[in-house]
């Protein structure tokens, strides 16, 4: 089997999926239904009134504010179009700056670029992985207007310091949540910690809502009562009292902020039904894949070589993915050689996530490739992914031990 140079052989466009050839695959979700979960869908199927804008909706977001702690919880369609209700809500625009990590996903930093500000690539903590507050003090300047916190594969940033920051600055935070959900620090859950949170529900998350799905989680009572007219189409009532219903028209549009569009960001009724019944064992599913990760570290932590995040004492890591960071240089090898031997002899189909944003066509193209964050840039040439999922067996778990154990030695011995 050669994977060098594979065009995309099967899976999805990030990469995971099931691929022909190779024992330990990169799944693109993370977990089975429960039958209770497949339930609650089929019962909206079969006796729900209204398949979107209706009582599911309500509850998802209340049981969502409740298992939170959040001051408000809005269901969306996706965690992008969250960050992006945030950013506009953030009221950013041509000749403002917004602070964010330079390694996460896409679609953590397009919202705002969208907006026209002007993106700053804040550098990640070398033992955390997420963004660094010194980094971002660095970069504040008097256009500063947010900081983006990713807290990437499940880890949180470190918020209260990044609060105080914002604080002595005048900033806005928000808290792209899209990796951990469930996931705290000092016992408060994230979400809660900036002005918003953005959760995703998409399919290869630790929960997901039939592959799509998002919520926004919002601190301020004015920020709140200009959610749900800019997430639906600006509908509102009008004013109580009229003689007919239908007169002047059915429903008002209008929004309580100037020169802003609304759109529609809204999440149907099968999918809140499903939410809602996910939420009950997150808790669960997190302490599973917890446990899988423990064992994991410990059974790698001899291996020199091999880096792995550092967790501080107090922060809840959810693990949305597996990584690690490797460092052969003593004997003349890279991640590279490490990945070909995973995926060419052992059959483990091990990822390389995420790019550095700045470094993609599309931000360049758009005007966003500045950038200084040397950890970043280490840590992006030595790291990878291992195939994850939640409930991985024993078996498995051993056997990429016992591979990444075999790589390493054979690089070595490569060396000799
Ligand atoms: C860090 C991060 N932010 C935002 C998103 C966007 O989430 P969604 O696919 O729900 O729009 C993702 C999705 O993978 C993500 O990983």
């Amino acid at each position: 089997m050669s994977n060098k140079n594979e065009t995309n052989k099967g899976g999805d466009s990030s990469g995971r999926g099931s691929v022909a050839g190779y024992k330990v695959n990169f799944p693109a979700r993370m977990r089975a239904y429960t039958e209770a979960e497949i339930a609650a869908v089929v019962d909206v199927m079969r006796n729900g009134e209204v398949q979107t804008q209706g009582p599911c909706l309500k509850k998802f977001e209340a049981d969502f504010k409740a298992y939170s702690g959040a001051n408000y919880a809005f269901g969306v369609d996706n965690c992008m179009n969250a960050l992006r209700l945030a950013s506009i809500l953030c009221r950013i625009g041509p000749g403002d700056e917004v602070i964010a990590p330079g390694y996460t996903f896409c679609a953590s930093a397009i919202p705002f670029g969208t907006t026209g500000a002007t993106l700053v690539w804040a550098d990640i903590d070398k033992d955390t992985w997420v963004i660094d507050p010194v980094d971002i003090e660095r970069k504040i300047t008097k256009r500063t207007k947010v900081l983006l916190v990713v807290h990437l594969l499940g880890m949180p940033a470190d918020m209260p310091a990044i609060l105080k920051i914002a604080e002595k600055h005048g900033l806005r935070i928000v808290e792209d949540c899209a990796q951990a959900p469930g996931a705290a620090l000092h016992g408060k859950k994230l979400g809660t910690y900036g002005d918003f949170g953005c959760f995703s529900f998409h399919g290869a998350k630790n929960i997901t809502t039939l592959g799509e799905g998002g919520m926004l989680t919002v601190k301020s009572d004015a920020d709140a009562a200009l959610v749900p007219g800019l997430r639906h189409d600006g509908l509102r009532p009008f004013p109580a009292g009229r003689e007919r219903y239908w007169v002047p028209a059915m429903t008002n549009v209008d929004l309580d902020i100037e020169k802003v569009w609304p759109n529609n960001f809204s999440i149907g009724e099968a999918q809140c039904a499903l939410g809602s019944e996910l939420l009950k064992t997150l808790d669960e599913k997190n302490d599973v894949v917890i446990a899988q990760a423990a064992k994991l570290r410990a059974a790698l932590k001899d291996i020199p070589e091999l880096r792995y995040i550092t967790i501080p004492e107090g922060y809840h890591m959810v693990f949305h993915q597996f990584v690690l960071h490797f460092d052969g240089s003593k004997f003349g090898k890279n991640r590279n050689d490490l990945l070909d031997y995973l995926t060419e002899t052992a059959g483990i189909r091990a990822i390389v996530q995420y790019y550095p944003l700045y470094r993609y066509p599309l931000f360049q193209k758009l005007g966003a490739s500045l950038h200084d964050c040397p950890v970043i840039e280490d840590w992006w040439d030595n790291s990878f992914s291992l195939p994850w999922w939640i409930g991985m067996p024993d078996e498995t778990l051993d056997y990429l031990v016992a591979s990444l154990k075999a790589g390493i030695a054979v690089l070595k011995a490569d060396k000799a």
